[in-house]
């Protein structure tokens, strides 16, 4: 058997290697806001979940490479099964999509013949397959509100943002049990020690934080929208309660403002999602040189899961 040698990135300018190579492959770079900041800086796009199924679906680049996790990786891959779609480590999951296995999914549908299947985008292809709407965080109540008063709802798998719908629509929604392990983990009293500390700071916070949390925020909504109001807001500074990926731009669209991250209870470190952060600059510049790992799907999974993704850009518009 013969191996193709392993080549070793550049040791020296590894973003001017990946700017090259990306040039080479035709390739466009999208990155979730929770990726370290040295990938956010080699990224064409930066955004929220639903701002990067849009790129996804809109670039006539070749090749994607998706620095953020599998369920984003293979969105894109549903929108567009013409193009090569790289994920720096496929071992990059998501604690609320391994939450909801689709045979369970599939069981819990039957248990509710009746009801409009809504599901946040974290979610496998086969979830996705299985339901007939799919959601962010940013319009996630704004969907619910479209659909027909007169029809019950099944959200899945974050209950935490579904509980945050259900208060902001008014609709009651049937709850998949699933929660993520990032937005699970902040600490109450760290949270009201930096307001103590800082007491003209805005607290502004991801729907996925437990609802305690969410009690003590100024504002909650998606990455892209905590970036816009950070932007917005007349405050100067900010206590964050979401993945601190999201500081770096921040950081750099009002660089004359604080902002705080708060810490996990016991103040570890586990306020950072550890599937965003298994991908790496020299991984990113890997797979670009193998065009590997690359996302596959099953074409009957693929099509059954677009048209709940197609739906959602057309009520989202
Ligand atoms: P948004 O990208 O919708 O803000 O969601 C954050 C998240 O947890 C992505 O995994
Ligand atoms: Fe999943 Fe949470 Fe990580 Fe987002 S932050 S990818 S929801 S585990």
């Amino acid at each position: 058997m013969v191996f193709a040698a392993i080549q070793n990135p550049p040791a020296a300018d590894l973003p001017g290697a990946i700017a090259a190579l990306k040039h080479q492959r035709k390739a466009v770079i999208l990155a979730h806001y929770y990726q370290e900041p040295e990938i956010q800086d080699v990224a064409d796009f930066i955004g929220d979940s639903l701002e990067l199924s849009r790129q996804a679906a809109a670039t006539d680049a070749e090749v994607i490479v998706f620095c953020g996790v599998h369920f984003m990786a293979e969105t894109a891959k549903i929108l567009s099964p013409q193009k090569t779609v790289l994920l720096p480590d496929l071992e990059a999951g998501c604690s609320l999509a391994d939450a909801c296995p689709a045979e369970a999914f599939a069981a819990f549908r039957a248990e509710h013949p009746d009801h409009i299947a809504v599901s946040y985008i974290n979610c496998s292809a086969a979830v996705k397959a299985l339901s007939d709407l799919i959601c962010t965080s940013s319009n996630a109540v704004d969907l619910v509100n479209q659909l027909p008063a007169d029809r019950p709802i099944l959200f899945a798998p974050d209950q935490n943002l579904g509980r945050w719908v259900q208060r902001q629509s008014g609709r009651a929604l049937t709850l998949w049990p699933g929660s993520c392990i990032v937005h699970e983990t902040f600490s109450e009293q760290a949270l009201l020690q930096l307001k103590l500390e800082h007491p003209d700071a805005e607290v502004l916070a991801h729907p996925e934080c437990q609802q305690h949390l969410l009690d003590l925020a100024d504002f909650i909504g998606s990455t892209s929208k905590l970036l816009h109001r950070a932007e917005a807001s007349p405050a100067e500074s900010f206590i964050v309660l979401t993945e601190p990926g999201i500081l770096h731009q921040m950081g750099k669209a009002v660089p004359h403002k604080a902002f705080y991250a708060v810490p996990g209870s016991d103040g570890c470190s586990c306020n950072a999602c550890p599937y965003m952060r298994l991908n790496t600059l020299e991984k990113v510049w890997r797979c670009l040189d193998t065009m590997a790992p690359a996302i596959e799907l099953d074409e009957t999974i693929r099509l059954r899961a677009l048209a709940p993704i197609q739906k959602m850009l057309e009520m989202s518009r």
